[in-house]
């Protein structure tokens, strides 16, 4: 059989980018990957059902039900060891990892984050409010981002960017719908497929 990395995909929300990873698994477009997991850090978030619904195992970790920061990622950790997860996507995961979980992951995690990064991205820009950000500085153009996950909130190495237009009139939920269509939704199934390969072939 040929050997596929087996992906995580951690949620927080709603997973249309879940769903484009699943359909890129299923098209295809993901060649060398399968995804094992799906991890959200929320209870009844819709991700879950599309999880679900293509047959792949979920699991749920709220911070709430755990001690400290320390605790919370254990759990996760438990998670991801006991379907042997080798890399981890973040798809819309809007809780903040730490070094040490970092570390333990390293070039083994990546993020899709609704920008072009280095604008609108760091602490406290995420989902709505990174669009917000943009329309209010006026910028003509956005798109999004994927990256390796490092300690520093949307910091690591850069894999893929696309960029979008603004357009006149635009609120967060319109710019936020046409840079998931035209920009995350292909570039983290592109990514992913491009980190799956290099694991594979033990680039990195
Ligand atoms: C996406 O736009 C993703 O880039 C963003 O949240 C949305 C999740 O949508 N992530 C962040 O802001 C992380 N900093 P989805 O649940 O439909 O994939």
């Amino acid at each position: 059989m040929v050997r596929k990395v087996k992906i995580g995909v951690m949620v927080s929300g709603g997973g249309t980018n879940l769903q484009a990873l699943i359909d890129a698994v299923n098209s295809g477009i993901i060649e060398n990957g399968e995804i094992s997991l799906v991890l959200s850090n929320k209870a009844g978030v819709y991700s879950l059902e599309r999880g679900k619904n293509a047959g792949i195992p979920t699991a749920v970790v709220e911070k709430k039900n755990c001690t400290d920061q320390k605790d919370f990622e254990a759990k996760l950790i438990a998670e991801l060891e006991s379907h042997e997860v080798e890399l981890i996507v973040l798809a819309g995961f809007m809780a903040i990892l730490s070094k040490d979980f970092t570390d333990k992951y390293a070039k083994r995690i990546i993020n899709v984050h609704p920008s072009l990064i280095p604008s609108f991205c760091g602490e406290g820009f995420y989902g709505l409010r990174v669009h917000r950000a943009a329309l209010e500085k006026g910028v003509k153009v956005s798109g999004a981002t994927v990256h390796f996950v490092n300690e520093i909130p949307d910091g690591g190495e850069i894999i893929m960017q696309k960029a979008v237009e603004v357009m006149e009139g635009d609120t967060p939920e319109t710019l936020s719908a046409r840079i998931l269509e035209n920009a995350e939704w292909k570039i983290l199934p592109a990514s992913t497929e491009l980190v799956c390969k290099k694991i594979l072939s033990g680039e990195i």
